[in-house]
Formats: structure tokens, sequence, C-alpha cells
């Protein structure tokens, strides 16, 4: 693909500015975390972001909607065990288990979590032969976000947020087509910027199809070394490419504390808060607060309006 190629592909997916945003402030924020190369920081993100909003008292929800759960590993469940148990993400979506009965609850300050396990790979073959194969999640979505039982629809979570698999298959797209936004994770190198031009065309058929309010809420550079030339170029060509018409994140650096996190089973941003690397990570942690804060002081909120 050219350079140009590339740019006209990302202009027309670019950000939605001005339009009247398709969910109400009131409403459960729903973001996907996707990109189809597996090893840029996805499943790290997801991690660092849940439990650093839940430490600052958002209810958050982590979905993992990988079949090789790292996710659900990362924090500290035992997937094979729960598939067992009938308490996966595939229990749920296709086999009718309520959230309750799937859903791991991982107590007051921490983030919940819908957790996956290696049988959400055959989820792919089985959405491909339903008619709502590409939005049942979306469909589904509902009964997870709003407390069980009640009539009142009060909403149970301020935010979700849903780590994605490594390919631009049916599971992604349901993803996509469930979100009010998605975030991009990518591995300042040459091969991670070409896939994140087909990202955004994916995003943008997605948005034509089935999700017409879904917005792009930025590219977060991750693994980052400034004193590596490679990752400063790489940096750069993201930013041109990108700059003008989707925000882009302070680059998350590149640190072996993250290797170390992940082996505690805790966000780096929670066991090492101070740390240079993450300065990314809490300018979308200040955001995501922000936007809660703000919704309280004001019952309802349509942004940009
Ligand atoms: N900023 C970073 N610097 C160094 N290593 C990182 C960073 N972010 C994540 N990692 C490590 O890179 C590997 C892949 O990250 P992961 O979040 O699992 O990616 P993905 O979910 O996209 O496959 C993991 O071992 C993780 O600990
Ligand atoms: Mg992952």
């Amino acid at each position: 693909m050219s350079r140009d190629d590339r740019q006209s592909a990302v202009a027309s997916a670019s950000y939605h500015v001005g339009a009247r945003r398709a969910y109400v402030e009131t409403m459960t924020l729903i973001i996907a975390v996707a990109n189809q190369k597996g090893g840029v920081g996805k499943t790290t993100t997801v991690v660092n972001l849940a439990q650093a909003s839940a430490a600052h008292g958002l209810r958050v929800l982590m979905i993992d909607a990988d079949p090789q759960a790292s996710l659900t590993i990362y924090a500290g469940a035992d997937p094979r065990a729960l598939e067992a148990e009938g308490r996966t993400i595939h229990h749920w979506l296709l086999e009718d288990r309520t959230p309750d009965e799937v859903i791991v609850p991982t107590g007051t300050g921490g983030a919940d979590l819908l957790p996956s396990s290696i049988r959400f790979a055959s989820a792919e073959s089985e959405l491909l032969s339903a008619w709502n194969g590409a939005s049942l999640l979306r469909e589904r979505m509902g009964s997870l976000v709003e407390q069980a039982g009640s009539g009142d629809r009060r909403r149970r979570y301020d935010l979700v947020l849903i780590d994605c698999c490594p390919s631009l298959g049916l599971l992604t797209v349901n993803a996509l087509a469930a979100a009010h936004q998605v975030l991009v994770p990518v591995k300042t190198d040459y091969l991670s910027l070409m896939g994140v031009s087909l990202l955004l065309e994916t995003v943008e058929r997605v948005r034509a199809r089935l999700n017409p309010g879904l917005e792009i809420m930025g590219v977060l550079p991750t693994m980052y070394d400034r004193r590596n030339a490679h990752d400063r170029e790489a940096l750069d060509e993201l930013i041109e490419l990108l700059g003008e018409r989707q925000r882009v994140f302070t680059p998350i650096g590149r640190s072996t504390v993250f290797d170390q996190a992940s082996v505690e089973g805790v966000a780096t941003l929670i066991s090492r808060p101070e740390h240079k690397a993450l300065d990314g990570y809490r300018e979308i942690v200040a955001r995501l607060t922000r936007r809660t804060a703000g919704e309280r002081r004001e019952e309802v909120t349509i942004d940009g309006r």
C-alpha cells in the first residue's frame, strides 16, 4: 500500500467532529481495544486502564474477547477451570448463561472480568452461521451492563473495556459493533504502522454497516524507546499519517516493568504509579475519570452540544 493510499484510508476513517454523539454520557462507556497484530500491548492496555480507573472509583468490567485468554490469566483466573464450569464469554454469548453466572467479580476497588478460554475460538465459525453473527455482542451488551433483575435499567458499570483478539475476523467485528469508541495500541515500528490503515478501514466498514456512532478514541503508541532512532522515526511517521485526523496519545515507553507486572497480576499503573513509561496511560485514565466526574455534576449531557 502506498503512502497516499494509506493516507486516504485514514482520512476516510477520520474522527467525527461536531456530530451529535451516538451515546448519552450517562450510559456505560464501552471501549474496544483493538489491533489485528498480536503483541502490540492490547491486553496490557486493558489491564492498566481498567485497574487504574477502578482505583479512581469507576465501576469497570474487562471483557476478554480473545480465545488466547491472556487477560483472563493476567487477572489471576484459570481459563480451563472456568471453561469446565461453563463460566466464560462463550457460555454467555452463545449458550445463554446469565452475566452473573459468568462474570468473575474482583471485589471493591477492582475491575470485574468476563473471562475467555480457548473454546471461544469456535465462536468465529458459530457466528458465521448465525443471522446476527456480526452484532450478537452488541445485542447482548445491555444484559451485561445493566443491573440484573430490576426493571429500572440502572447501569452496573461506568466503563467496559473489550480486549480484542489479534485478527480482523468476526470476533473483532462484534467488539467494534458493540463499542462506543475504539482505542488502537500501535507498536512504534514500521511493520506495525502498516496494519493501522487496514484496521481503520475495518472501523469505517463497521461504522457504515453496523454501528454509525463508533468513534476512534485515538491511537496509542506502545513499547516506544526514545533512544532508538527507528522508534523515533516510526512515531514521526505515525503522527504524520494520523496526527491531523486522529488523536495520538503520549507514547507508552518500552520497559521490562510490564513483564514483571504480568507475572505479579497487578497493572503497572497500580504497582509503580509514578513510572515515566506510563504517562500515556495516566493521560487516558484522566480522560475517563473526568468524563464520569463531569457526568455526576450534570445528569444528562450530550457531548459537543
Ligand atoms: N510498553 C511495553 N514495554 C515493554 N513490554 C511491553 C509493553 N507493553 C506490553 N509489553 C509486553 O509485551 C507482551 C505483549 O503485550 P500484550 O499486552 O499481551 O499484547 P497483545 O495483547 O496486543 O498481544 C507482553 O509480554 C507484555 O508484558
Ligand atoms: Mg492480548
